[in-house]
């Protein structure tokens, strides 16, 4: 059977931008979005002090926006914290949840993702939940355990298809240069939508499965091309509206993985 996952580029810009520059970065890719129309999902997920002003600047545009991380509560006492209901109430579809940074900044489990992803799912947002081993974990070849194991502890249980993305980001690929061959990110993407039929074979078919780590320009045609491959979260290469475009329409409109 045909899956019919429509892809997802998201861009994950990070700690990075200021105003002007964001605000910038948003109409281009709004004037791409209309100039050079892809059939591929787009998303952006700038900082946290940007989201309401690249949602201005994205009203009319088919570009999507997002957070980078959410707080598991809803509100109260968390100084500092965002809260799910917070990132919806300015127009978000999505959130970044359980990034390797997040895991390893903020030392974040994957009970603590599982909690964020819960919160998310709950205020109407679909959470990016992101999976990945380091590169001690693949040389060691504990690869398919790890993101199999990061898999079955952040998701939450009773998922609709609509309510998550996984994104698959080898901590070593992170900003790197270097990315898996083609074959290693083929038998990631294929273990992933085996643990997500665990839970239930309709998920499995419709859940998007993105790969993530130093994709670029380049690259980007090739690994969009790899079975079972979604999309992409793109970091470096999404700062530029230029090279994000050329990944957006490298996406092909249907992924049959
Ligand atoms: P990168 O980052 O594209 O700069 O490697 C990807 C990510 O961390 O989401």
């Amino acid at each position: 059977m045909t899956a019919q996952r429509r892809p997802l580029v998201v861009g994950n810009w990070k700690m990075n931008g200021l105003r002007q520059d964001g605000v910038a970065l948003a109409q281009a890719l709004a004037e791409k979005a209309q100039q050079q129309p892809v059939a591929v999902e787009v998303a952006v997920c700038p900082p946290a002090t940007l989201i309401a002003d690249i949602g201005g600047a994205l009203d009319k545009s088919v570009v999507e926006f997002g957070g980078q991380d959410c707080s598991p509560h809803d509100s109260g006492a968390h100084t500092g914290d965002i809260a799910a209901p917070m990132l919806a109430d300015l127009g978000c579809r999505f959130v970044i949840v359980g990034h390797s940074e997040r895991r390893s900044d903020h030392s974040e489990t994957d009970s603590d993702v599982r909690a964020k992803a819960t919160a998310a799912i709950n205020a109407g947002l679909c959470a990016i939940v992101c999976v990945g081993e380091s590169g001690a974990e693949r040389d060691a070849g504990q690869t398919l355990d790890v993101v199999g194991d990061q898999i079955s502890g952040s998701l939450p249980d009773g998922l609709r298809s609509t309510d998550v993305v996984v994104a698959y980001e080898p901590v070593w690929a992170i900003g790197t240069g270097r990315t898996p061959s083609a074959e290693d990110i083929a038998e990631v993407h294929a273990h992933i939508r085996t643990k997500l039929a665990d839970i239930s074979p309709d998920l499995a078919e419709a859940v998007r499965i993105l790969y993530g780590g130093s994709v670029n320009a380049e690259n980007a045609a090739t690994i969009l091309a790899i079975a079972n491959v979604d999309g992409a979260l793109v970091g470096g290469a999404s700062l530029r509206a230029d090279s994000f475009w050329t990944i957006c329409s490298a996406a092909k409109a249907d992924s049959d993985g």
